[in-house]
């Protein structure tokens, strides 16, 4: 299997695949999110073989990056989408996703985006309460369309990278508990627009390991035995659809390893292969496939002591990555010139010009000494990137740029002063 980092030096410069970086930003300037086109396909590629005994469809979770360039890059190789929302439900179609391959899942879909979803007449929808099966049901009645319904369950398992990023365990807001689900499937005639046919789970994300995934396996095939759902999917010919979400992890520190996709793939399907006859798979990947596709691109403005250690302040901060001031998350930051075997390092930190103390991108780091004018690359950022980023202080958000092999195009140009203002009166 091809493995290419997607940033890599070439004759001491950072590359993206084969374009320097340097070049793009004499064109366009920063900051702005970079993405690699060719790592996008390596990872969809890797993704797919490790889960391929399940035959899972796969549904890539949009929320991690929705600019419509990677989602048709994705659509054209067959990938379906888990959408949370009518705004991304709308970017999907837009890519040119076919309605069927689409599944909704979310907490709290609202009337219109149900109506919008119903009317686009999407494959799935995941539901996460008897209160959302009722609206849903009485939206699918309006239009005269039966819909499949999966049930999101809440398994009771904790598991995740973040407490923020924990959803399985029997507090969580998300999904029903077991006995909610088995009280709707008792109801299922109350709900005659709803074809109950499946069970989904996204218990966490960036998973340490596949254990507590494992552990909601058995939740889960015990909720298909037991609940009646397999019955009622078998009096209709078909087999239940388990959707086992996403949260598979990726590294975010150099030498730090995380449990590989083969690995996590291989527990996973010594559990769910002996079942392969009597049910459908689906997954719902969202970092693996994006993040080391990006970086973002930031340029040094000051450069200061504090505490007697060096701070640069860079032209974007958590308006234009969040992770870090939400989650403490860890990004690797890149010069774009190599550092040179004998050159001076220092201790720095790299802040963003918001007025919050919480806006520094990455604490104490070794770096070559670097000055005003100077760029960085903040690494692993084309997940929950851009797509958490916001107009705090009046900022225009990033620029978005896609390069594939020798060429780069702007996938989203960098929002102005009068976007900023022209929705308001
Ligand atoms: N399926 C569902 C229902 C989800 O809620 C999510 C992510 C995924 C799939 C994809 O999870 P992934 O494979 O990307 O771990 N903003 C956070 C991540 C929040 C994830 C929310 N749900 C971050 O920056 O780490």
């Amino acid at each position: 299997m091809i493995d290419t980092p997607a940033f890599q030096y070439h004759s001491g410069e950072l590359n993206c695949e084969n374009v320097s970086i340097m070049d793009i930003i004499s064109t366009i300037g920063t900051p702005f999110y970079l993405y690699s086109a060719a790592r996008l396909e390596q990872n969809y590629q890797r993704f797919s073989a490790a889960f391929a005994t399940l035959q899972p469809r796969i549904f890539y979770s949009v929320k991690a990056n929705t600019n419509l360039s990677i989602l048709h890059l994705l659509k054209e190789k067959g990938c379906g989408f888990d959408i949370v929302s009518g705004g991304e439900l709308f970017r999907t179609l837009n890519a040119g996703a076919s309605p069927a391959g689409i599944v909704f899942a979310g907490v709290g879909k609202m009337q219109a985006e149900l109506e919008f979803a119903v009317k686009s007449r999407i494959g799935w929808f995941n539901i996460e309460s008897i209160c959302e099966a009722e609206r849903l049901n009485s939206v699918a009645e309006q239009s005269g369309d039966v819909v499949k319904v999966a049930l999101r369950l809440r398994p009771d398992v904790k598991a995740g990278g973040h407490p923020y990023l924990v959803t399985g365990h029997a507090s969580s807001k998300f999904g029903m508990c077991p006995d909610e689900g088995i009280s709707l499937i008792k109801r299922a005639a109350d709900f005659p627009y709803l074809e109950l046919g499946g069970v989904h789970i996204h218990i966490g994300s960036q998973l340490a390991d596949p254990a507590a995934t494992l552990a909601a396996i058995d939740v889960v095939l015990d909720f298909i035995a037991t609940s009646g759902l397999g019955q009622l999917t078998k009096t209709r010919g078909k087999v239940p659809l388990l959707n086992i979400g996403g949260g598979f992890p990726v590294p975010y520190h150099d030498g730090v390893a995380v449990t590989s996709i083969e690995d996590f793939a291989a527990s996973i399907i010594s559990r769910l292969q002996p079942m392969a006859a009597n049910l459908n798979f689906a997954i719902e990947p969202g970092r693996f496939l994006t993040a080391d596709i990006g970086a973002l691109i930031l340029s040094v403005q000051y450069k200061k002591e504090v505490d007697g250690h060096c701070v640069l302040v860079v032209d974007g901060g958590i308006n234009a990555l969040l992770r870090p001031a939400l989650y403490d998350a860890y990004h690797r930051v890149l010069p774009l010139t190599s550092p040179k075997s004998n050159e001076e390092q220092l201790l720095t930190s790299i802040v963003g010009p918001i007025c919050e103390s919480s806006d520094v991108l990455a604490r104490n780091r070794i770096l070559p000494c670097l000055k005003p004018g100077d760029c960085i690359a903040i690494l692993d950022t084309g997940a929950y990137g851009f797509t958490m980023a916001s107009n705090y202080n009046s900022q225009p958000r990033p620029a978005e740029v896609l390069v594939e092999g020798k060429t780069f195009r702007l996938i989203r140009r960098r929002e102005t002063y009068n976007d900023l203002v022209a929705d308001e009166s």
